[in-house]
């Protein structure tokens, strides 16, 4: 599908990079090795809690010389920013900042962030420069579904979508008959959203007996939370499209962190003269090698409100060397969040897994949740899994679920029930998908 599309041809990709994204490697880890420098300085300089934490850790910014002397300055975690909530972490005074985001915790405050003119005009600089890696071009029209408000996701790719000098349509996420809508009377190029809720303007498309391959859709930048190669096919397929893939969160910008490159699909690239990422042991803390699968952490180098020191994302990934652009490395996509991972009678299993399991039968279109509950001392875990309309006769599917469940249990070794259910039957999530419901007691 993605070779018959005429706007993923090879050609033409080099030509409209900015000098960064032309960067050897070394010159790369020069500019790196500058900014570090000075983002450690910075926000040891402007923010109570870095003097503080580099003091304690007995670190002082004069003691950097070397990227790899990063790993003697001590982690920043969620608790840090929550314990100085609001707007204890800026380095700049309130007035320089000219707006806030902030991310929903699912317990307490939330963790606020700021920018000044500068970190948005970076912050743009980097989702224009996504956007144009995922395909997109001066003069294209960009339907925009990610939120707006609070949500770094709809802001973040509006200004970036303005900065490439693209037509933005600031739809936000949710009213998905008129999303379709707009999709058939606009006919953008680009569509920005989560992938699931791409799934759920899938459905109405077909609820409407439109025919989503016909749309005028040719690349979809994909993120804000985890999602599988099996996803991406089953996306691309419906739709006739390129869907790459796009990471970030609040506390290093927003979205625009790092982006998949349309012409390879392999990997996101870390806009790295940016965010510097290191790959850590999530029980130890300690530095691994490129290559090696861990927690991601980043430090910000050049932010002015917030500037963020190693900074633990909770994100399970490796770091890879560059492709489409050879100066800066690839994160693998992400598989999950240490958060989100389910440990069901000592298997550690991410929602990812199941999601790859389900899209490749053929019956399984992708919108799933997992129930864990608890009987007698044993914990289950219940797979939730929506039919697709054409493949449901009420029968409950009980053949094919049987074979899911001995799939699931022969490839990543844990029981479950799997229980298909009826199309349009599990809710639809606007944003994010929510995919586990840990129902058993707690405590
Ligand atoms: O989700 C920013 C964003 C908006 C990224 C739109 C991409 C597109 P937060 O709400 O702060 O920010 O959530 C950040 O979401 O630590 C990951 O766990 C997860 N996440 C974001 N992008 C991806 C991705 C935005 N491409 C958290 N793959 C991160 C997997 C992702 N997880």
């Amino acid at each position: 599908m993605a070779s018959t599309n005429p706007h993923s041809s090879k050609t033409g990709y080099r030509a409209e990079m900015d000098d960064a994204e032309r960067a050897s490697r070394d010159e790369i880890t020069a500019l790196q090795t500058r900014r570090l420098a000075w983002s450690l300085a910075y926000a040891y300089d402007n923010v109570a809690h870095y003097k503080k934490a580099f003091d304690k850790a007995g670190v002082h910014p004069k003691d950097f010389w070397k990227l790899s002397d990063l790993a003697s300055f001590p982690f920043t975690v969620k608790a840090d920013l929550r314990d100085n909530y609001p707007f204890d972490m800026f380095a700049v005074p309130r007035e320089k900042l000219v707006r806030v985001h902030a991310s929903s915790g699912t317990t307490g405050k939330p963790i606020v962030v700021g920018y000044t003119r500068a970190d948005i005009e970076m912050w743009s600089d980097v989702m224009a420069r996504s956007i144009r890696a995922a395909g997109g071009r001066t003069g294209m029209i960009m339907h925009n579904a990610y939120g707006y408000g609070l949500f770094t996701g709809g802001l973040g790719a509006h200004y970036g979508a303005e900065r490439l000098g693209c037509t933005v349509v600031p739809v936000s996420g949710g009213m998905t008959e008129r999303q379709v809508q707009l999709i058939n009377d606009f006919k953008p190029d680009i569509i920005t959203v989560t992938p699931s809720y791409m799934l759920a303007i899938l459905d109405e498309f077909k609820k409407q007996k439109l025919d989503p391959r016909k749309s005028s859709l040719k690349f979809g930048i994909f993120g804000a939370e985890p999602w599988t190669n099996a996803m991406r096919a089953e996306i691309e397929t419906a739709f006739h499209m390129d869907a790459t893939d796009i990471y970030g969160l609040s506390e290093v910008i927003g979205p625009g962190v790092a982006q998949e490159c349309v012409e390879t699909k392999d990997g996101l690239h870390i806009w790295e003269d940016h965010f510097y990422p290191e790959v850590v042991d999530p029980e130890t803390g300690a530095v691994l090698p490129d290559g090696e699968k861990g927690e991601l952490v980043f430090t910000s180098l050049t932010k002015e409100a917030f500037p963020i020191i190693r900074y633990r994302t909770r994100d399970l990934t490796r770091l890879l060397p560059g492709t489409a652009r050879p100066g800066m490395r690839r994160m693998e996509k992400v598989t999950g969040r240490s958060d989100d991972m389910i440990i069901l009678r000592g298997v550690n299993v991410f929602p990812t897994q199941i999601e790859e399991v389900l899209l490749a039968t053929d019956w399984c279109g992708g919108h799933f949740i997992i129930e864990l509950t608890r009987e007698g001392r044993m914990d289950e875990m219940t797979v939730l899994a929506e039919a697709r309309p054409e493949n449901w006769d009420g029968s409950g599917l009980a053949e094919h679920t049987e074979r899911v469940t001995a799939y699931i249990k022969n490839t990543i070794g844990i029981s479950t029930r799997v229980r298909a259910v009826a199309p349009e039957t599990l809710e639809r999530s606007l944003g994010k998908a929510k995919r586990v419901y840990d129902k058993r007691p707690k405590g």
